[in-house]
C-alpha cells in the first residue's frame, strides 16, 4: 500500500514539475503581458492551495468526530440543538458564502487582467500574419511581401501585432515566454495578439488547441535577433531564389514540377503554380530553416531526404504522402532544396 502511494506521489510530482521549467514555461518570463499572468497564476494557486487545505483539514476533522461519536454507543447524550444550529451557520458562510466573495473577486482579477494583456506594451513596430494549417505554420510579413514556414523570426525589444487565422480547423497560438496568452485561431476571421521578446534568442511555440493527430507535432520556433539583424535576414527574404545554372540543381528543381511537389508547395516566383501551391509550407527558404515538419526533426540532407521518402516516419499522420524517387532524383532534389537558402 505504502509503495502504491510512493508511486502515485512520484508520478504526480513529476507530471507538476514539466509544466515548471523548459522552453514552454510561462513562468519566469519578461514579458510584461507573461508576468501579469504569471502574477494572477501565482494568486490562483496560492488561494486554491489554501481553500483546498481547509476544505480537506474540515473533512479530517468531520471523519474523526464521527467515528468518534459512533464509538461512543447508543447511550451517548442527545445532540445538541444550538450546536447544530452553530454548525449549520459556519457551513453557509464558509460553504457558500466564502466560495461567491472568492470566486467575483478572482473573476474581477481575471477580467482586469485580460484587459490588461489585450494592449500591447508599446506601439508595434512590424506586423505579422500567422495561418494555422494541419499541422504547421504559415507566417506572413505583409509589408515586405515574405512567406515561411514554422520558424518566426522577430526583431528582438520591441513590440510585434500578430494576426492569427486558420486555413482548415481551429487552432491556437502561444508562444509561452512571448506572447501574453494562447489565442484561438479560427477559420475564416482574424484573431488579434501581440508578442514582445525582451532578449535575443530562440523561443518555442505550440498549438494549444486539439486539431487532429498531428496536434502534439505542431510547434514552432521564434527567434528574436537584434533589429538590425532581423532586417537583414527579412532583406534576403525580399527577392525571389533564382534559377540555378548548375545543372544537378537544374534537375532538382525540373523533379520538383515532374513530381508534383509544386501542387502543394511554393518556392517564389519559381514554381508554375505560385498562387496554387499553398497546401503545403512555402519552401522558398527551406534550405535556411532549422527543422522539418514543425520542429518534427532537424533539416539535415539525411532528413529532407527520408522526409521526402516517407515524412511519416516522422510525423505519422502527415498529409504530405509517401514518394518513390530513385536514389539520384533523391539526391537532386535534395540538394536543389538545400540550395533555397536565402
Ligand atoms: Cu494545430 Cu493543434
Amino acid at each position: 500500500m505504502s509503495r502504491a502511494i510512493l508511486r502515485a506521489t512520484a508520478l504526480a510530482a513529476c507530471a507538476l514539475s514539466v509544466a515548471c521549467q523548459g522552453p514552454q514555461s510561462m513562468l519566469g518570463t519578461n514579458n510584461p503581458g507573461g508576468q501579469s499572468v504569471e502574477g494572477l497564476w501565482w494568486i490562483a494557486l496560492a488561494s486554491t492551495g489554501f481553500l483546498s487545505t481547509v476544505v480537506i483539514l474540515a473533512l479530517g476533522y468531520a471523519v474523526v468526530r464521527a467515528r468518534r461519536a459512533g464509538r461512543s454507543g447508543p447511550d451517548h447524550p442527545a445532540p445538541d440543538v444550538d450546536g447544530i444550529q452553530r454548525e449549520s451557520s459556519v457551513i453557509l458562510i464558509a460553504g457558500a458564502l466564502g466560495p461567491a466573495l472568492f470566486l467575483i473577486g478572482f473573476l474581477t482579477l481575471s477580467v482586469d487582467t485580460g484587459q490588461e494583456i489585450s494592449r500591447p506594451p508599446s506601439p508595434p513596430t512590424l506586423t505579422v500574419e500567422v495561418v494555422g494549417h494541419m499541422f504547421w505554420w504559415e507566417i506572413r510579413y505583409p509589408e515586405a511581401g515574405v512567406v515561411t514556414a514554422n520558424e518566426l523570426h522577430i526583431p528582438a525589444g520591441e513590440t510585434v501585432a500578430v494576426q492569427v487565422t486558420s486555413a482548415d480547423v481551429i487552432h491556437s497560438f502561444w508562444i509561452p515566454q512571448l506572447s501574453p496568452g494562447k489565442i484561438d485561431m479560427v477559420p475564416g476571421r482574424t484573431n488579434l495578439t501581440w508578442m514582445l521578446a525582451d532578449e535575443p534568442g530562440t523561443y518555442r511555440g505550440q498549438c494549444t488547441e486539439f486539431c487532429g493527430t498531428q496536434h502534439a507535432l505542431m510547434s514552432m520556433r521564434v527567434v528574436a535577433s537584434p533589429p538590425e539583424d532581423f532586417e537583414r535576414w527579412l532583406d534576403r527574404r525580399t527577392q525571389a531564389p533564382e534559377v540555378p545554372s548548375d545543372l544537378e540543381l537544374r534537375r532538382g528543381l525540373s523533379l520538383f514540377s515532374q513530381y508534383g511537389c509544386d501542387a502543394c508547395h511554393r518556392i517564389r516566383d519559381v514554381t508554375l503554380l505560385d498562387l496554387i501551391g499553398t497546401a503545403g509550407p512555402d519552401l522558398t527558404d527551406v534550405g535556411a530553416r532549422s527543422t522539418l515538419g514543425a520542429l518534427a526533426v532537424e533539416n539535415t540532407p539525411e532528413t529532407l531526404g527520408r522526409w521526402i521518402l516517407n515524412p511519416h516516419v516522422y510525423k505519422p499522420g502527415v498529409r504530405m504522402p509517401p514518394t518513390d524517387l530513385s536514389e539520384e532524383d533523391l539526391a537532386a532534389l535534395v540538394a536543389y532544396l538545400r540550395s533555397l537558402d536565402p
